[in-house]
């Protein structure tokens, strides 16, 4: 079923209006809404699971589960030039409603937005009982996209600058004579075990330093999706989830664990000398060693 249509329901009333500045720009919230990927990701509270019926330019329409077993089929439709939309609930839990959101870009970075939640008419009370769930949920949901946004657009600020005060500085380069490789040494195994997880910084990049198996391993914390962040992501198994969409990469190669295109940045090599304990830390990626090493 789908309806693709911006004509409000005339049978649906209004259960309560939230209304709220986000700081991130008209053009990062458009991105969100057009996200339906990150729902079960980021607002793994709120649903369970969405697959993807159709989308174009004027939305999308997908299958959604919640928490506990529910199931809804929402279509989203879009008005871009009048800088509204509405989500529509065709099937399922909450049908028939329709919340309808509209965008006002008020200052560089900042939007306005104002969302009425439509549902069937209810008597008073109930119909107070359930705006004020939807208010609940939404401002969480919103809090939520917003730290999303503002994390995105930080990450495209920053690319190409280095120096971020939350890595670890690392000890001088050095060059090697018998290796064409430039290297760190970062000290003793036994003394940098017990300090990992560490931030650092490496080639103008962030990267985490991580044991994995008794080792020494070093990845990318910037998601090759959409820059999400894998700095705090626990590691399950040698592979990082990203928060945002869920999409999985081996730590220690970078590729993708679901059969994607998408790679993380090459990390440095990071190698435990069995002999002398030291870990040393080189210039060329892990996994292109070079020959007879
Ligand atoms: S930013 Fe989308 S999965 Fe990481
Ligand atoms: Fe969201």
């Amino acid at each position: 079923m789908t309806s693709r249509s911006l004509d409000r329901n005339r049978d649906l009333v209004i259960a309560s209006v939230y209304e709220r500045e986000i700081r991130a720009s008209l053009d990062s919230v458009w991105e969100n809404v057009f996200d339906w990927e990150h729902l079960p990701w980021l607002h793994s509270q709120a649903f369970d699971s969405i697959e993807l019926r159709d989308s174009g330019d004027w939305g999308w329409q997908a299958d959604l589960g919640f928490p506990g077993g529910g199931r809804a089929e929402l279509e989203l439709v879009v008005d871009r030039p009048a800088n509204h939309y509405v989500a529509r609930t065709l099937d399922g839990a909450g049908s028939p409603g329709e919340i309808w959101t509209r965008l006002e870009p008020v200052e560089s970075g900042r939007t306005r937005i104002r969302v009425e939640f439509c549902v069937l008419p209810l008597p008073e009370g109930d119909l107070d009982r359930i705006g004020t769930a939807y208010v609940a949920l939404y401002t969480g949901l919103w809090d939520q996209d917003e730290e999303m946004m503002q994390v995105r657009e930080r990450a495209f600020a920053g690319r190409g600058k280095s120096a971020t005060s939350d890595c670890e500085r690392l000890p001088a380069e050095s060059s090697h004579a018998d290796s064409d490789t430039v290297s760190n040494d970062l000290g003793a195994w036994t003394e940098l075990a017990p300090r990992l997880p560490l931030l650092i910084e490496f080639g103008g990049h962030r990267f985490r330093l991580v044991e994995l198996g008794g080792r020494p391993v070093a990845h990318s914390v910037e998601c090759p999706h959409w820059l999400g962040p894998l700095a705090e992501c626990p590691i399950d198994d040698g592979v990082v989830i990203c928060p945002w969409h869920g999409y999985g990469f081996d730590v220690e190669t970078g590729r993708s664990t679901q059969g994607r295109s998408l790679r993380l940045r090459p990390a440095p090599r990071v190698e435990l000398d069995t002999q002398t304990g030291r870990v040393r830390i080189f210039r060329d990626p892990a996994g292109e060693k070079p020959a007879g090493v």
